[in-house]
């Protein structure tokens, strides 16, 4: 089949090879999609980790941008229509230009989270996603570095790293994954749902059920009636509106008809695991650099009078773990018509894929591409600027990104603040970073 007759474009961009397109599937999708686009697969994440599965796909990706130059890349798979972004610009580009001509409803995405949430924002289109957009923006207080609600979410964020530092103490000093992201999840169901709802590790387990059905896809049925308990749990939330959750919050914001606030919900529960891994990470990353640590600390010290400190350093931590080790590797999005770039023209109804890791770690064009750079972060970054995206960028950007470095920030500095960490479970030097670490690895003592 050729690419005319797959396609009716006059003008089409570049295409890779059969054989390039397989060394991409194998290389850059399937190791992403074997470690779990929704929920990640432990077992699959350390074998990455092992075997430098990420940087072996950002070394195919820049070995393409090599021979392609600005693309984007079509890739040669029968049937379908997918681009590479492979230019910074485009990137930009793609993000800004969101969701009109690139719907943020990529078919892909779409079967992966119709298993838990059909109808938030990210898969919906036109005037249903306006509306949803809006509503999780308004309830997440999207514009400001600090939610208007802070100063009820600091004592819950205290109390919980507080209780963690204290059991790990208790229980011989080590602190393990599992026991951070229990803590963790505890601070996430009381700051969304309330105080209740601390002890619920059902309704997380029900999350990742479905978000384990959401990993396969197309390739597996929808879980009707999980799906249904988990929404009504959530509206069960917002009808309960307990004073200085998010819920609460939302349930009393004024909501367009198609706005679906129950829907958008399992997308925040989902989103806070992998601000999960970014802050253990980020540990990981301080107790590796001790100048780093240090000045940390020194700014927690300036700040604990604050009723919701802002601690710059801490939140530029979290985000050099994000984009040395991104959570959100692929961010799809589909064309609604034909699009033209400089060098042709890209079919509507193509994925396009922007590899964020590509971006983030490539040493041909970064000197900083392997280290831990939290410089980087010290005044918002735009066009201009190399496009460094964990938390996206356009008209789509994450709307929690301000919650979530306000959250990790301060979580990381309660526990910094009880408590000395050794890396025990890794050596890592701050200079020359591995191209994946693996959280669920981390091993930390605690003095
Ligand atoms: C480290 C944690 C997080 C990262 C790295 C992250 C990153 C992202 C990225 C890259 C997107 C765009 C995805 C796409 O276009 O396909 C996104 C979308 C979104 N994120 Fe986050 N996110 C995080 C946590 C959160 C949290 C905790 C919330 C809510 C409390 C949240 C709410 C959302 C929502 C509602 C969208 C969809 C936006 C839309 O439809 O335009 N995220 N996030």
């Amino acid at each position: 089949m050729t690419a005319e007759s797959i396609s009716p474009v006059k003008n089409p961009l570049p295409k890779a090879t059969l054989m390039e397109t397989a060394q991409v599937l194998r290389d850059v999708q399937i190791p992403m999609i074997a470690k779990g686009p929704i929920i990640r697969r432990p077992k699959v994440v350390a074998a990455s980790e092992r075997l430098d599965l990420d940087g072996r796909a950002v070394r195919r990706t820049q070995t393409l941008a090599n021979k392609y130059g600005r693309g984007p890349l079509m890739l040669n798979i029968p049937g379908r229509d997918m681009a590479l972004i492979l230019d910074p610009d485009d990137v930009h580009r793609v993000l800004e230009d969101s969701p009109e001509p690139f719907a943020t409803a990529e078919t892909l995405k779409t079967s992966a989270l119709k298993h838990f949430e059909p109808k938030v924002a990210l898969i919906s289109h036109g005037a249903e996603r306006a509306q949803r957009r809006r509503l999780n923006e308004e309830a997440l207080d999207h514009g400001h570095p600090i939610h208007h609600m802070a100063a009820t979410f600091m004592p819950v964020v205290k109390e919980e790293a507080k209780a963690l530092v204290d059991q790990v103490r208790g229980s011989g000093g080590t602190l393990d994954y599992q026991t951070f992201i229990d803590a963790w999840f505890r601070v996430v169901r009381r700051v969304v749902l309330g105080d209740s709802a601390r002890e619920d590790t059902e309704l997380t387990e029900l999350t990742e059920k479905l978000r384990a059905d959401g990993n396969w896809g197309f390739f597996k049925p929808v879980d009707k009636s999980g799906r249904a308990e988990l929404l009504d749990r959530i509206q069960a939330a917002l009808d309960r509106a307990e004073p200085g959750s998010v819920a609460a919050f939302m349930a009393q914001l004024p909501k367009e008809s198609d706005a679906e606030p129950a829907q958008q919900i399992p997308q925040w529960l989902f989103a806070f695991d992998p601000a999960g891994m970014a802050t253990f990470r980020g540990l990981a990353l301080l107790a590796a650099d001790p100048k780093t640590l240090d000045a940390a600390r020194r700014q927690i010290r300036e700040e604990q009078e604050e009723a919701a400190p802002m601690l710059p350093l801490l939140r530029s931590t979290v985000l050099e773990s994000l984009r040395l080790w991104p959570t959100t590797p692929m961010i799809l999005r589909e064309t609604t018509t034909e699009v033209e770039f400089d060098h042709g023209v890209m079919p509507a109804g193509t994925s396009v894929l922007v590899f964020a890791p590509f971006f983030h770690r490539d040493d041909r064009n970064l000197d900083f591409a392997h280290r831990f750079a939290p410089e980087l972060w010290g005044r918002p970054r735009t066009r201009k600027d190399w496009p460094l995206v964990p938390f996206s960028a356009g008209l789509g950007i994450c709307p929690g990104r301000h919650l979530v470095l306000l959250l990790t920030s301060n979580f990381m500095a309660e526990i910094l603040g009880h408590s000395e960490l050794e890396l025990q479970s890794h050596t890592l030097d701050p200079e020359s970073l591995p191209s994946l670490l693996n959280n669920y690895g981390l091993r930390f003592r605690l003095h």
